[in-house]
């Protein structure tokens, strides 16, 4: 079957709502097709090439950021510190892995959101849902989804992008630096007695790195260490990304040029959809969602129309069936894939799987669960014979109360509760959390 940017449109459509005039809709698309790409065929080749290392047992996979990004909490604060915690995280995990850290945004493009129900109801009647920046507005009164949206989440993810590719190559990311801010953030922790001994021997290590470099080439001083940073996002929203596809001017293979990675959700894994059928025609490195429901049969056939060639790097299988179902959803998965000689990087996102209610109402979720889902994917990976390759996560560098518990004990979700979608760590439980799995990840 032939492939195009466009073949998945002959798809029954699914997660895309109507616009009120489509040929707008066309208008913004058109555009879009004429604007630089976000990424280049060559990152994309480099993060493949890496992530083929991670599924092989060399690496780890740390991916974190927003549920959804939002227009209204576009500034440099917010990529910063959600930058810097990731930093802090990989750092943390490189330490204690003695393995290299790939690390991923979900930035510069998590702008739509699949929805369970295309409406909901409201004191004031029934309504169109929140389908992310990119479609609509969360304000009630902004719901109708208008095509302008999806150029300004273009913009956003440049400036974003300039930024952080600016922060990745400049003195931000210097090793020395990460490693203070990881002191600082000990210092203050409750868990400082967990934590500080790490700490300290992560920035002698580091100390000893400096000097070691400096006597054995002295024209590298004064010049920062750069880092690799990747972005992505889920590929929902296919208007945007068929208008994003460019073609690698070196070999012509098509990519898509809004993320290094991108992702099919939950809702949109199904081999037959249209969301897999634009996606199997790009080179870039895949994730796939499994819930508690993922069938070993059908995310073969994802495979089949994914990955026919058995690519290592192309394909992360990202597990988020929820502390209780995990253990066993993950072992027959693992087991079923291992037989089918399926070579994956194995990824563990123990946000979706456990979302919680609080009496009135208020989504969240318990740290105590996530850690615990970690837990639990590391010991099934083990017990089965494969690298616990990766984490996914929602968080945020903000000082947020969204999910409930950590060292810091959060119980008040209503200090400082901004998500527009789902409940995302803080800084603090993000790096107690990197503490955790490191840890876990250490010990045999
Ligand atoms: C998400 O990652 O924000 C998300 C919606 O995940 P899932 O598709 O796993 O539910
Ligand atoms: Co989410």
């Amino acid at each position: 079957m032939s492939w195009s940017r466009g073949s998945w449109r002959s798809q029954k459509t699914r997660q895309i709502p109507d616009y009120p005039d489509p040929a707008e809709l066309r208008n913004a698309e058109d555009r879009l097709k004429t604007y630089p790409p976000l990424v280049f065929a060559g990152e994309i080749r480099r993060l493949k090439a890496e992530l083929a290392r991670v599924a092989a047992g060399d690496g780890f996979l740390l991916q974190g950021g927003d549920c959804a990004e939002t227009f209204a909490d576009f500034n440099t604060f917010n990529i910063r510190d959600t930058f810097r915690v990731l930093l802090q995280m990989a750092l943390i995990l490189t330490f204690v892995g003695e393995k290299p850290v790939i690390k991923v945004g979900r930035v510069a493009g998590q702008f739509a959101k699949p929805r369970s129900n295309p409406t909901e109801k409201t004191p004031d009647g029934e309504i169109l849902t929140y389908r992310g920046d990119m479609i609509n507005s969360h304000d009630p009164a902004g719901r109708t989804p208008d095509p302008e949206r999806m150029i300004r989440s273009y913009f956003q993810s440049a400036a974003t992008l300039n930024l952080l590719r600016a922060f990745a190559s400049g003195g931000y990311a210097d090793i020395h630096t990460a490693s203070k801010w990881l002191l600082d953030f000990v210092g203050g922790s409750p868990a400082r007695e967990r934590y500080e001994t790490l700490a300290k021997s992560i920035d002698k290590t580091i100390g000893v790195m400096r000097a070691y470099g400096k006597f054995a080439n002295d024209a590298v001083e004064g010049h920062p260490q750069g880092i690799d940073f990747y972005s992505s996002h889920e590929a929902l929203f296919l208007p945007y990304e068929e208008a994003l596809c460019r073609n690698d001017s070196l070999t012509g293979d098509p990519v898509a040029a809004s993320a290094h990675f991108l992702w099919l959700g939950e809702r949109t894994r199904d081999a037959n959809g249209p969301h897999t059928e634009f996606l199997r025609g790009v080179i870039n490195p895949l994730g796939i969602k499994c819930g508690p429901g993922a069938d070993a049969r059908e995310v073969e056939r994802l495979l089949e129309k994914l990955n026919p060639g058995n690519e290592p790097g192309r394909i992360t299988l990202i597990l988020r069936a929820g502390v209780d179902k995990a253990e066993n959803v993950y072992s027959r998965l693992i087991r079923e894939m291992v037989s089918a000689g399926r070579e994956v990087v194995w990824c563990v996102d123990p946000m979706h799987g456990n979302p919680r209610q609080t009496a009135s109402g208020v989504k969240t979720r318990h740290f105590a669960d996530i850690l615990r889902e970690c837990g639990i994917f590391i010991d099934v990976c083990r017990a089965e014979k494969v690298h616990p390759g990766g984490l996914h996560l929602e968080m945020t560098g903000k000082n947020v109360s969204e999910c409930l518990g950590g060292a810091d004990a959060v119980e008040d979700l209503s200090r400082s509760y901004e998500t527009t979608c789902d409940p995302r760590l803080n800084a603090s439980q993000a790096l107690e959390l990197a503490f955790a799995v490191a840890e876990r990840l250490s010990t045999r």
